[in-house]
């Protein structure tokens, strides 16, 4: 086994990049080599400063060229917006890129960002993977995993279910949680379009089963709040979006074939009521024999769940990246990543 050491840049320090950088500065595997944030109050604070851990000597940079200057293996590549462009840019600077931000797998869509990631990762024999929890891992290389416990498979549904109440973010604004439905409906957010990133996750497990996408179908069902909902951050006000449920379906030979659901919401009280239960994760596998599997936090002292998806989210990236360091030049997916073996993890 490699005993290998990789230089690694974190790339924006929001909730998926603090959780990268926490496991970049305790996984012995990784040497932190550089930081790169937005934020002017963060420039120039040392990496340990912005994650509550002893000083690492990296200091924040808000400067492109300084961090294309760095000697590094990879960089963990996890900004608000995507920007395919500084992708190229830092796979022609030699860097391997892992980023939740995608993309995850080529599809109609993403194709052209696709040949732009494989042309500059050529350039810069360096390679791409995209990562994270959904889209990413709990809609396509889990389940593709799972179905070889299958004789027969007539249907899969994943679902991502969220309480944002619990871990409130940006999102909540971004996903227009909190407008009238009206207002909601009248201008795009987000989630306007989120059909054909997932749809990307979509393809790997629907052609990872060697059957090709026919249609793909979008419901939307909003929830309003029967009372006012706090949040650490805001509140929810009586009778403004508090649920969301997207649908997604893809279509093979005129029956669905991959069904994924997302539910966010903030709280409870809401109608309609669907009385979804702690955040979690969740599998089911119709067919001979059908099977479920729940991926879930355990409990906290207060017995409350916590939505890892963020946590996992970065995890998912930092696990892969040795791989992705040791791989062949160019856009790597799970299928080409095989069984990942991370680093580091038992200390
Ligand atoms: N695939 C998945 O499963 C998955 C799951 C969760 C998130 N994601 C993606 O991962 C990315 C990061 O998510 P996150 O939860 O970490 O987001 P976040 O907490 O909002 O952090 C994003 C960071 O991006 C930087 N930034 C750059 N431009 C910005 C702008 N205009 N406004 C605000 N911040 C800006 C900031 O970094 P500094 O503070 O360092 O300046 C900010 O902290 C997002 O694109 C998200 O969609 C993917």
């Amino acid at each position: 086994m490699s005993q290998k050491t990789y230089r690694v840049i974190q790339w924006a320090t929001g909730t998926v990049g603090t959780v990268a950088l926490k496991h970049f500065i305790a996984n012995p595997v990784f040497e932190l080599v550089g930081v790169y944030v937005t934020n002017p109050d963060k420039v120039g604070k040392d990496a340990g400063q912005l994650t509550d851990r002893p000083a690492t000597g990296v200091l924040a940079t808000d400067s492109v060229d300084a961090i294309l200057a760095l000697e590094a293996d990879c960089v963990h590549f996890s900004p608000l917006l995507p920007d395919v462009d500084t992708v190229c840019a830092l796979l022609r600077s030699g860097k391997n890129v892992v980023s939740p931000l995608g993309p995850v797998y080529s599809n109609d869509i993403c194709s052209g960002d696709v040949e732009k990631i494989e042309a500059a990762c050529r350039e810069g024999s360096a390679s791409f993977h995209g990562s994270g929890i959904h889209p990413g891992f709990v809609g396509d290389i889990l389940p593709l995993t799972l179905t070889r416990l299958s004789d027969r498979i007539d249907c899969i549904e994943v679902s991502e279910i969220a309480d944002k109440q619990k871990t409130p973010s940006v999102y909540i604004d971004f996903m227009g949680f909190g407008q009238t439905p009206d207002e909601l409906l009248a201008k795009p957010n987000c989630m306007t379009g989120a059909m054909h990133a997932f749809a990307q996750s979509i393809a790997l497990l629907v052609e990872g089963l060697g059957k090709t996408i026919e249609n793909l179908t979008e419901t939307h069902e909003i929830a309003t709040a029967n009372s006012d909902i706090p949040y650490p951050g805001g509140t929810i006000r009586r009778g403004t979006v508090a649920g969301q449920h997207w649908e997604w379906t893809a279509w093979a030979d005129g029956k669905p074939l991959v069904v994924y659901h997302l539910y966010y919401r903030v709280g409870d009280d809401m109608e309609p009521a669907w009385h979804l239960g702690d955040s979690r994760h969740h599998i089911v596998v119709h067919g001979s024999p059908s099977f479920e599997v729940t991926l879930q936090a355990t409990k906290d002292a207060d017995g409350h769940r916590p939505f890892l998806g963020i946590t996992w989210t970065a995890l998912l990236g930092c696990t892969t990246i040795p791989q992705v360091c040791d791989a062949g030049p160019g856009f790597v997916t799970h299928i080409d990543l095989g069984v990942v073996q991370p680093r580091g993890l038992i200390r």
